[in-house]
């Protein structure tokens, strides 16, 4: 059901956009798809932490207690009534149905009793949208394009192009198992570090040898095209850049199981589990120098893989411009790979901030502002869909 608001359309629309996806209760202002007014973010860290991972019953109940909070404090720190809003936009999928279910639902109601447009974002656009929002002020990005999107759900590439207002993708690559913040993350809760693990294990892989443990990755051609687990299957039969990586996972359990290293852990999981936020000092100090090494070769394979995958695909596709972006992008090792390496392929590398790189509203706001201008609106039938494929 698609709504029409006659009169209403400016060029440089401000709308409000919402996340709640997964474990971020977002909401956040953009004018004109480029320009951040507000973004609030409220995490759910402390309340996951205990699990080792995002528990979703927890998540829907910690979103729909902070919604609202998060929205009037983003018109508050943007100094706005809701009544100046253009729209409202609300990320509807991928992600944890419960939890996308309490944004739609918040967002349809608030569109609905402002009389505003309703926009769907799909969350892997946001996450694109991130580095696009923060990046115009150096003008236009230059095509061909590819967007790696790299998260603890998300492992995709895609090409990208404008059509119109509009953007259009094509899945060229994704993970046929785990995303790779998921093997950071299931990594570092074996290791007893703590959760989210990517940010723990890129903060200790600096005092190991990267070299120290030999971690192999599964040879995939690339253009084999088989289907996964995620993301379904490719729209077309072109070349494939897929990645794996639950394989790296059960190496790091084999490399415990066979050093004996398991009482170490446990002893550490308990000592870290009793300090809230652990500083580099605490975190060393319950790390002997064979973990760091192990943490530290781990890291090292991840990122060597997903570099070389990406950039194969942007040699094949002749890209000029690659977006890093997704919760992982924040990993100081894989943005000094791409910065390393891109540039000799001709190819410019572009990552968000690190406070954009993870879930967050603003990449939900700008996303949205290409739909605005295409009137591309949700009606009020909207609803969440957990496996949201993005085109
Ligand atoms: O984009 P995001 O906030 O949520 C999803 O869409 O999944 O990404 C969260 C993921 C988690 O797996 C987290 O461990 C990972 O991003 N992450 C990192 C870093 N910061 C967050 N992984 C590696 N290094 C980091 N610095
Ligand atoms: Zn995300």
């Amino acid at each position: 059901m698609r709504t029409r608001y006659a009169g209403c359309m400016t060029t440089r629309a401000t709308i409000l956009g919402l996340e709640s996806s997964c474990d971020e209760t977002a909401a956040a202002i953009v004018r004109g798809g480029d320009e951040l007014i507000s973004s609030v973010v409220a995490s759910q860290i402390a309340t996951h932490s205990p699990y080792g991972g995002v528990v979703p019953e927890l998540a829907s109940r910690e979103h729909l207690r902070n919604l609202l909070p998060v929205t009037r404090a983003a018109l508050e720190k943007a100094g706005m009534r809701q009544e100046e809003l253009d729209a409202v936009a609300v990320t509807s999928g991928p992600g944890l149905a419960g939890a996308l279910l309490t944004g739609v639902c918040f967002a349809k109601s608030l569109a609905w009793a402002l009389g505003k447009p309703l926009i769907a974002v799909n969350h892997l656009e946001g996450h694109i949208h991130a580095v696009l929002l923060e990046h115009s002020r150096h003008g236009k990005v230059e095509f061909p394009l590819l967007a790696l999107v790299v998260s603890g759900g998300h492992t995709h590439l895609f090409l990208a192009e404008q059509a119109g207002a509009q953007w259009r993708y094509r899945n060229v690559g994704h993970t046929r198992d785990d995303a790779a913040g998921e093997a950071f993350d299931k990594t570092a809760k074996l290791l007893g570090l703590g959760y989210p693990g990517g940010p723990l294990i890129d903060r200790l892989a600096r005092h190991g040898n990267p070299k120290a443990v030999p971690f192999t990755f599964a040879q995939m051609k690339h253009h084999a095209r088989q289907p996964s687990k995620r993301g379904g299957a490719s729209e077309d039969n072109g070349p494939r850049f897929d990645f794996s990586y639950s394989g790296i996972k059960t190496a790091v359990l084999r490399y415990v199981e066979t050093h004996q290293i398991f009482e170490a852990i446990e002893r550490r999981r308990h000592a870290l589990l009793a300090l809230e936020r652990p500083t580099d000092e605490q975190l060393l100090a319950h790390c002997d120098g064979q973990t760091l090494d192990l943490i530290a070769s781990f890291q090292a394979a991840v990122v060597g893989d997903l570099t070389r995958r990406t950039l194969a695909a942007c040699e094949e596709f002749g890209v000029r411009t690659l977006l890093v972006t997704g919760g992982v992008a924040a990993n100081s090792a894989l943005r000094e790979s791409f910065e390393r390496h891109a540039p000799g392929q001709g190819v410019v590398a572009r990552f968000p901030s690190r406070a954009m790189s993870t879930d967050n509203a603003a990449m939900v706001a700008a996303a949205a502002h290409s739909k605005w201008l295409a009137e591309d609106f949700a009606g009020l039938d909207l609803t969440a869909e957990a496996n949201l494929t993005l085109r």
